[in-house]
């Protein structure tokens, strides 16, 4: 224990310790709910909160709406004393340590969206007491703990707040989920945990209750480094995935291999890492926290120029894609207009039931705005539903030789691991692969396989 802490902080430094402190997690989704898991694993009692009261029910029911994750996650925790899920905001007072895992889509014009983080500091504010830590884990732009969240929390803590001080009375922290959902070697118990407080008794106490569920937590000197570093590797990304898929486009215009050119590269054992190309960004958080930063950087006069130009670039992906599947077609002597293809995978990556943010679906509406009848495969997603973006109202066809043999062209936007690509390779007119599934086919398919 540092001097930094007052006896409520000392005294919740040892509830912790002991696993009497109670964790309130606000956001039972793909954070929320492994985080949950890893903590109840820990010994620490739990008390999970969604709006959703589907989920709710779904946990009771002993059954897990995230498929990737299984149902025995879901069932251990039913299954404890030490785990209630519920929807009655009014007990958050209950919660020692409130972690808030809720979504920071982006808007209409691409602006950070943090109404659900504001609305849930509003419902902690409501019950706020002396000797609570909230840690906010949704990503956000830098200065969102200190600036947006805990003055909101205060304000509808209206007079109590006069009594609670940050630091003294009140605790708050940024730890940043570096979850990737569906990534066997890592899970939430082993992926290292970076916690940064707003002063250095909420950092060690959110240290110490990470440290319970998590092998490594690594404390930073403040919430805005936390909340920064999450950006960083998240636009870290978003720069190396534009960059090889401009090198795809030129690569692909002289003929070269851009998937055999990565791995080449990716030999060499230092300096280089490989990154690979693919139909356009998909996903929860790269398409959208690099955002997130260029919308503050306004703020303090700056352009985020190298993002801009990386987000231009892959939000072209699917463009790219479906011109290079015309001109295939093309080449087998048909027009886009009136042609059936089949998109594959409809989840943003392999192996899980994820949609958000997915290239696909900008596929299927761009071959369908040029004339095409398009359908969908997916053996993780049988149907679609409305999302913010599109409502497509699909579900996916059958995957055997019949079904594949009636398309003009196969379309591989995500590769799902435990899917037998033999089918297309037998059936297929013509495959446009954007994820190199097809390499071991190349031979049997010939002039019948084309990258894009
Ligand atoms: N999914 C990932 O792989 C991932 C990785 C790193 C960081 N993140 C970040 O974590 C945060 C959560 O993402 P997610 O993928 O878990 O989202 P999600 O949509 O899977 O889960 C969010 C959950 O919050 C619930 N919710 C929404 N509004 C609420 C409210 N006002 N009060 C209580 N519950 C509410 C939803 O019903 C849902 O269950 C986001 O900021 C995201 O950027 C996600």
């Amino acid at each position: 224990m540092s001097a930094a802490m007052n006896s409520i902080a000392s005294n919740l430094l040892a509830r912790i310790e002991r696993c009497e402190a109670k964790i309130g997690v606000i956001g039972l989704g793909y954070v929320g709910l492994p985080l949950a898991h890893a903590l109840h694993q820990g010994g620490l009692p739990i008390l999970g909160f969604d709006i959703d009261q589907a989920k709710i029910d779904a946990i009771k029911a002993g059954r897990n709406y995230l498929v990737h994750l299984g149902d025995e996650l879901i069932t251990t925790l039913r299954d404890s004393k030490r785990f209630e899920g519920t929807t009655d905001f009014g007990r958050l007072g209950e919660a020692d340590v409130i972690i808030i895992c809720v979504p920071t889509p982006l808007g209409k014009h691409w602006e950070p969206d943090i109404s659900y983080i504001l609305q849930t500091a509003e419902a902690i504010g409501k019950t706020l007491r002396a000797g609570q830590l909230i840690i906010l884990e949704s990503t956000t732009y830098p200065r969102t703990t200190r600036d947006d969240m805990m003055p909101a929390i205060m304000a509808a803590a209206g007079e109590r707040a006069k009594t609670l001080e940050i630091g003294s009375e009140i605790f708050g922290a940024f730890s940043p989920e570096r979850e990737d959902p569906g990534r066997k070697s890592h899970s939430t118990s082993t992926i290292p945990k970076l916690v940064g407080g707003l002063d250095d008794a909420s950092t060690e106490l959110a240290a110490a209750v990470y440290r319970k569920g998590v092998t490594t937590v690594v404390p930073v000197k403040t919430a805005e480094i936390a909340e920064s570093a999450k950006l960083l590797e998240n636009i870290f990304r978003a720069v190396n995935i534009a960059l090889v898929n401009e090198m795809k486009i030129v690569l692909d215009a002289m003929d070269i291999d851009v998937w055999e050119v990565v791995r080449a590269a990716g030999t060499k054992p230092f300096g280089f890492m490989p990154f690979y190309p693919g139909p356009g960004l998909g996903g929860h958080c790269i398409p959208i926290d690099p955002f997130y930063l260029t919308w503050k950087a306004r703020e303090y006069g700056h352009v985020t120029r190298f993002i801009e130009l990386a987000g231009e670039i892959n939000t072209s992906m699917p463009h790219y894609v479906i011109d290079r599947t015309a001109e295939a077609l093309n080449e087998q002597g048909k027009p886009m207009k009136g042609s059936r293809i089949l998109v594959v995978g409809l989840a943003y990556k392999a192996d899980i039931d994820d949609v958000r943010e997915s290239p696909s679906f900008e596929l299927i509406e761009l071959c369908k705005a040029r004339g095409a009848q398009v359908d969908y495969y997916d053996p993780l997603v049988p149907a679609t539903w409305a999302g913010r973006k599109h409502d497509l109202k699909m579900s996916s066809v059958a995957y055997d030789d019949k079904t594949i043999a009636s398309y003009d062209c196969v379309l591989i936007s995500t590769a799902h691991s435990k899917m037998d690509y033999s089918v297309i390779a037998r059936n297929a007119k013509l495959c446009v692969d954007t994820r190199d599934a097809m390499r071991k086919f190349e031979h049997e398919m010939g002039s019948r396989l084309a990258r894009a």
